[in-house]
Protein backbone atom coordinates (compact mmCIF):
# COMPACT_ATOMS: atom_id res chain seq x y z
CA UNK A 1 0.00 0.00 0.00
CA UNK A 2 1.87 3.13 -1.08
CA UNK A 3 1.33 6.41 0.61
CA UNK A 4 3.46 9.17 -1.20
CA UNK A 5 4.65 12.66 1.00
CA UNK A 6 0.72 14.14 0.14
CA UNK A 7 -1.21 11.27 1.70
CA UNK A 8 1.25 11.02 4.40
CA UNK A 9 0.33 14.06 5.88
CA UNK A 10 -3.35 12.27 6.70
CA UNK A 11 -1.19 11.13 9.69
CA UNK A 12 -0.67 14.50 11.36
CA UNK A 13 -4.12 15.60 11.59
CA UNK A 14 -5.06 11.82 13.24
CA UNK A 15 -2.66 12.27 15.96
CA UNK A 16 -3.91 16.00 16.60
CA UNK A 17 -7.57 14.06 17.01
CA UNK A 18 -6.49 11.21 19.10
CA UNK A 19 -4.46 13.98 21.52
CA UNK A 20 -7.37 15.32 21.81
CA UNK A 21 -9.07 12.62 23.73
CA UNK A 22 -6.49 13.04 26.61
CA UNK A 23 -7.58 16.62 27.37
CA UNK A 24 -10.05 16.80 30.79
CA UNK A 25 -12.21 18.99 28.27
CA UNK A 26 -12.03 17.47 24.59
CA UNK A 27 -13.23 19.75 22.13
CA UNK A 28 -13.80 16.62 20.10
CA UNK A 29 -14.69 13.46 19.88
CA UNK A 30 -12.67 11.38 17.54
CA UNK A 31 -12.49 7.45 18.91
CA UNK A 32 -11.20 6.07 15.44
CA UNK A 33 -7.70 8.41 15.15
CA UNK A 34 -5.35 6.13 17.22
CA UNK A 35 -6.58 3.14 15.08
CA UNK A 36 -4.20 5.07 12.28
CA UNK A 37 -0.94 5.95 13.35
CA UNK A 38 1.65 3.86 15.19
CA UNK A 39 3.64 4.61 18.08
CA UNK A 40 6.85 5.50 15.95
CA UNK A 41 4.34 8.45 13.96
CA UNK A 42 3.25 9.38 17.49
CA UNK A 43 6.71 9.85 18.85
CA UNK A 44 7.25 12.00 16.02
CA UNK A 45 4.16 14.10 16.04
CA UNK A 46 4.75 14.65 19.72
CA UNK A 47 8.51 15.92 19.43
CA UNK A 48 7.10 17.89 16.78
CA UNK A 49 4.55 19.10 18.83
CA UNK A 50 6.41 19.99 21.96
CA UNK A 51 8.80 22.24 19.95
CA UNK A 52 6.11 23.94 18.17
CA UNK A 53 2.96 24.00 19.95
CA UNK A 54 1.25 26.01 18.28
CA UNK A 55 0.97 23.73 15.35
CA UNK A 56 -1.43 21.56 17.07
CA UNK A 57 -3.20 24.28 18.23
CA UNK A 58 -4.26 25.69 14.93
CA UNK A 59 -5.43 21.85 13.62
CA UNK A 60 -7.64 21.88 16.94
CA UNK A 61 -9.46 24.88 15.73
CA UNK A 62 -9.52 23.51 12.04
CA UNK A 63 -11.49 20.65 13.67
CA UNK A 64 -13.46 22.61 15.56
CA UNK A 65 -14.74 24.54 12.72
CA UNK A 66 -15.00 22.04 10.05
CA UNK A 67 -17.26 20.24 12.66
CA UNK A 68 -19.38 23.12 12.98
CA UNK A 69 -19.48 23.74 9.58
CA UNK A 70 -20.93 20.10 8.82
CA UNK A 71 -23.59 20.43 11.72
CA UNK A 72 -24.74 23.67 10.96
CA UNK A 73 -25.05 22.37 6.86
CA UNK A 74 -27.21 19.37 8.41
CA UNK A 75 -29.46 21.11 10.35
CA UNK A 76 -29.93 23.30 7.47
CA UNK A 77 -31.10 20.34 5.56
CA UNK A 78 -28.15 19.52 3.37
CA UNK A 79 -28.23 15.78 3.10
CA UNK A 80 -24.32 14.86 0.89
CA UNK A 81 -21.10 15.35 2.10
CA UNK A 82 -18.37 14.98 0.15
CA UNK A 83 -14.43 14.70 2.26
CA UNK A 84 -12.19 16.42 -0.23
CA UNK A 85 -8.23 14.98 0.60
CA UNK A 86 -10.49 12.77 3.47
CA UNK A 87 -7.20 11.09 4.59
CA UNK A 88 -8.42 9.66 8.03
CA UNK A 89 -10.97 11.37 8.30
CA UNK A 90 -14.01 9.99 10.25
CA UNK A 91 -16.87 12.36 10.54
CA UNK A 92 -18.54 9.62 8.22
CA UNK A 93 -18.94 7.53 11.67
CA UNK A 94 -18.78 10.29 14.39
CA UNK A 95 -22.07 12.35 12.52
CA UNK A 96 -23.56 9.45 10.84
CA UNK A 97 -27.07 10.82 10.64
CA UNK A 98 -29.85 9.08 8.85
CA UNK A 99 -30.42 10.18 5.50
CA UNK A 100 -27.41 12.12 5.04
CA UNK A 101 -24.81 10.32 2.69
CA UNK A 102 -20.87 10.74 2.67
CA UNK A 103 -18.21 9.72 0.44
CA UNK A 104 -14.66 9.91 1.00
CA UNK A 105 -12.33 11.46 -2.01
CA UNK A 106 -8.31 10.62 -1.42
CA UNK A 107 -5.73 9.12 -3.63
CA UNK A 108 -6.05 5.39 -3.90
CA UNK A 109 -2.93 4.49 -1.66
CA UNK A 110 -4.39 6.86 1.57
CA UNK A 111 -8.15 4.98 0.88
CA UNK A 112 -6.62 1.58 0.71
CA UNK A 113 -4.59 2.02 4.01
CA UNK A 114 -7.92 3.36 5.62
CA UNK A 115 -10.30 1.07 4.41
CA UNK A 116 -7.52 -2.18 5.83
CA UNK A 117 -7.71 -0.41 8.64
CA UNK A 118 -11.63 0.17 9.34
CA UNK A 119 -12.49 -3.46 7.74
CA UNK A 120 -9.88 -5.22 10.13
CA UNK A 121 -11.63 -3.58 13.21
CA UNK A 122 -15.32 -4.39 11.48
CA UNK A 123 -16.44 -0.61 10.53
CA UNK A 124 -17.54 -0.28 7.19
CA UNK A 125 -15.91 2.76 5.38
CA UNK A 126 -18.54 4.97 3.76
CA UNK A 127 -18.49 5.07 -0.46
CA UNK A 128 -14.90 6.66 -1.50
CA UNK A 129 -13.82 7.95 -4.60
CA UNK A 130 -10.05 6.89 -4.85
CA UNK A 131 -8.22 9.49 -7.37
CA UNK A 132 -6.38 13.04 -7.50
CA UNK A 133 -9.69 15.16 -7.38
CA UNK A 134 -8.27 18.02 -9.76
CA UNK A 135 -7.81 15.58 -12.73
CA UNK A 136 -11.11 12.80 -11.75
CA UNK A 137 -14.54 14.18 -13.33
CA UNK A 138 -15.31 14.31 -9.84
CA UNK A 139 -19.47 15.28 -10.15
CA UNK A 140 -19.04 12.37 -13.17
CA UNK A 141 -17.63 9.75 -10.09
CA UNK A 142 -20.12 11.35 -7.55
CA UNK A 143 -23.25 10.70 -9.84
CA UNK A 144 -22.44 7.28 -10.24
CA UNK A 145 -22.63 6.31 -6.31
CA UNK A 146 -26.07 8.32 -6.90
CA UNK A 147 -25.84 11.76 -5.58
CA UNK A 148 -27.77 14.15 -7.15
CA UNK A 149 -25.50 16.87 -8.24
CA UNK A 150 -28.00 19.39 -8.22
CA UNK A 151 -29.16 18.94 -4.41
CA UNK A 152 -26.96 20.88 -1.64
CA UNK A 153 -24.21 19.34 -0.96
CA UNK A 154 -20.73 20.36 1.76
CA UNK A 155 -17.39 19.45 0.06
CA UNK A 156 -15.11 19.86 3.58
CA UNK A 157 -11.54 20.42 2.24
CA UNK A 158 -9.52 20.05 4.90
CA UNK A 159 -6.12 20.74 5.27
CA UNK A 160 -5.46 20.59 1.68
CA UNK A 161 -5.49 23.88 -0.04
CA UNK A 162 -1.75 24.69 1.29
CA UNK A 163 -0.38 21.85 -0.66
CA UNK A 164 -2.13 23.11 -4.22
CA UNK A 165 -0.64 25.23 -6.64
CA UNK A 166 -3.28 28.25 -6.51
CA UNK A 167 -4.82 28.32 -10.29
CA UNK A 168 -5.46 24.31 -10.14
CA UNK A 169 -7.45 25.52 -6.89
CA UNK A 170 -9.41 28.27 -8.53
CA UNK A 171 -9.85 25.56 -12.19
CA UNK A 172 -10.97 22.87 -9.61
CA UNK A 173 -14.00 24.95 -7.85
CA UNK A 174 -14.70 26.25 -11.64
CA UNK A 175 -15.34 22.86 -12.66
CA UNK A 176 -16.85 21.61 -9.71
CA UNK A 177 -19.35 24.69 -9.26
CA UNK A 178 -20.54 24.03 -13.46
CA UNK A 179 -22.03 21.00 -12.03
CA UNK A 180 -22.56 21.19 -8.34
CA UNK A 181 -24.56 24.08 -8.61
CA UNK A 182 -26.11 23.83 -5.02
CA UNK A 183 -22.43 23.67 -3.89
CA UNK A 184 -20.90 24.65 -0.45
CA UNK A 185 -17.16 24.34 0.57
CA UNK A 186 -15.32 24.36 3.28
CA UNK A 187 -11.62 25.07 3.57
CA UNK A 188 -9.01 26.28 5.63
CA UNK A 189 -6.01 27.64 4.51
CA UNK A 190 -2.55 29.75 5.06
CA UNK A 191 -1.82 33.20 4.61
CA UNK A 192 0.78 33.82 1.99
CA UNK A 193 3.21 34.98 4.60
CA UNK A 194 3.59 31.51 5.54
CA UNK A 195 4.48 30.19 1.98
CA UNK A 196 7.05 32.88 1.94
CA UNK A 197 8.61 32.74 4.81
CA UNK A 198 7.50 36.72 5.52
CA UNK A 199 5.51 36.61 8.66
CA UNK A 200 8.28 38.36 10.10
CA UNK A 201 7.43 35.27 13.18
CA UNK A 202 11.06 33.71 13.59
CA UNK A 203 9.07 30.36 15.22
CA UNK A 204 6.51 30.27 12.79
CA UNK A 205 9.22 30.19 9.92
CA UNK A 206 11.23 27.36 11.68
CA UNK A 207 8.00 25.60 12.07
CA UNK A 208 7.25 25.91 8.50
CA UNK A 209 11.27 24.81 7.66
CA UNK A 210 10.65 21.57 9.99
CA UNK A 211 7.72 20.67 8.73
CA UNK A 212 8.51 19.89 5.10
CA UNK A 213 11.97 18.80 6.08
CA UNK A 214 10.49 16.49 7.99
CA UNK A 215 7.34 15.75 6.66
CA UNK A 216 8.72 15.60 3.03
CA UNK A 217 5.24 17.62 1.48
CA UNK A 218 5.61 21.47 0.69
CA UNK A 219 3.15 23.66 1.65
CA UNK A 220 2.74 26.00 -1.56
CA UNK A 221 -0.20 28.09 -1.67
CA UNK A 222 -1.53 30.67 0.84
CA UNK A 223 -4.02 33.36 0.46
CA UNK A 224 -4.60 36.82 1.69
CA UNK A 225 -7.61 38.33 -0.04
CA UNK A 226 -10.42 35.88 -0.12
CA UNK A 227 -12.13 38.40 -2.69
CA UNK A 228 -10.45 36.23 -5.26
CA UNK A 229 -13.02 33.71 -4.97
CA UNK A 230 -16.00 35.42 -5.21
CA UNK A 231 -14.16 37.27 -8.22
CA UNK A 232 -12.56 34.44 -9.95
CA UNK A 233 -14.78 31.77 -9.03
CA UNK A 234 -18.37 33.56 -8.87
CA UNK A 235 -18.37 31.85 -5.37
CA UNK A 236 -20.60 33.64 -2.61
CA UNK A 237 -18.37 34.07 1.29
CA UNK A 238 -20.79 33.02 3.44
CA UNK A 239 -18.31 32.69 6.59
CA UNK A 240 -14.69 33.50 6.97
CA UNK A 241 -12.55 34.02 10.15
CA UNK A 242 -9.34 33.30 11.92
CA UNK A 243 -8.44 29.75 13.49
CA UNK A 244 -8.18 32.35 16.49
CA UNK A 245 -11.85 33.32 16.27
CA UNK A 246 -12.60 29.26 16.35
CA UNK A 247 -10.37 29.12 19.69
CA UNK A 248 -12.12 32.35 21.46
CA UNK A 249 -15.63 30.30 20.55
CA UNK A 250 -14.40 26.84 21.84
CA UNK A 251 -11.62 27.47 24.39
CA UNK A 252 -10.72 31.20 24.84
CA UNK A 253 -8.04 30.00 27.62
CA UNK A 254 -6.22 28.88 25.32
CA UNK A 255 -5.55 31.89 23.07
CA UNK A 256 -2.22 32.91 24.16
CA UNK A 257 -0.97 29.45 23.22
CA UNK A 258 -2.51 30.04 19.21
CA UNK A 259 -1.06 34.13 19.00
CA UNK A 260 1.86 33.33 16.93
CA UNK A 261 -0.66 31.84 14.04
CA UNK A 262 -2.69 35.17 14.52
CA UNK A 263 -3.66 35.92 11.16
CA UNK A 264 -1.64 33.24 9.34
CA UNK A 265 -4.27 30.16 9.41
CA UNK A 266 -7.71 31.06 8.64
CA UNK A 267 -11.25 29.76 7.55
CA UNK A 268 -13.54 30.30 4.67
CA UNK A 269 -16.91 28.70 3.74
CA UNK A 270 -18.23 29.17 0.43
CA UNK A 271 -21.51 29.10 -1.65
CA UNK A 272 -23.04 29.13 -4.86
CA UNK A 273 -24.90 31.62 -5.19
C1 LIG B 1 -3.12 17.11 5.52
S1 LIG B 1 -4.02 15.71 4.98
C2 LIG B 1 -5.63 16.14 5.60
C3 LIG B 1 -6.51 14.94 5.79
C4 LIG B 1 -7.88 15.23 6.38
N1 LIG B 1 -8.65 16.14 5.56
C5 LIG B 1 -7.73 15.76 7.77
O1 LIG B 1 -7.86 16.97 7.98
O2 LIG B 1 -7.46 14.96 8.67
C6 LIG B 1 -4.21 15.97 3.21
C7 LIG B 1 -4.92 14.82 2.51
O3 LIG B 1 -5.36 15.28 1.24
C8 LIG B 1 -5.05 14.32 0.26
N2 LIG B 1 -4.89 15.04 -1.02
C9 LIG B 1 -4.16 16.16 -1.24
N3 LIG B 1 -4.26 16.53 -2.53
C10 LIG B 1 -5.07 15.61 -3.13
C11 LIG B 1 -5.55 15.45 -4.45
N4 LIG B 1 -5.22 16.32 -5.42
N5 LIG B 1 -6.37 14.41 -4.72
C12 LIG B 1 -6.71 13.53 -3.74
N6 LIG B 1 -6.30 13.65 -2.45
C13 LIG B 1 -5.48 14.67 -2.16
C14 LIG B 1 -3.78 13.66 0.76
O4 LIG B 1 -3.60 12.37 0.19
C15 LIG B 1 -4.03 13.62 2.26
O5 LIG B 1 -4.71 12.45 2.64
Amino acid sequence: MDINEVGSTAFFPSCVRQMEQDEARPLFEDPYAGWFIDEEATQEFRRLIHTYPAIRETARYRVCVMNETLERAMADGVKQVVTLGAGFDMRAQIFRTPGVRFCDVDQPGVLAFKHKILEARGVTPCPAIPGNYLELDLPGELAKISFDLDAPTLFIWEGNTMYLPAELIHDFLDRLRARTPSLIVAFDYFSAKIINRTSGNETMTAATDYFERNFGAKWVTGFDDLSVFEERNELRIIESGAMLDVCMRHAPESAPALAEWTGLHSYCVLKAS
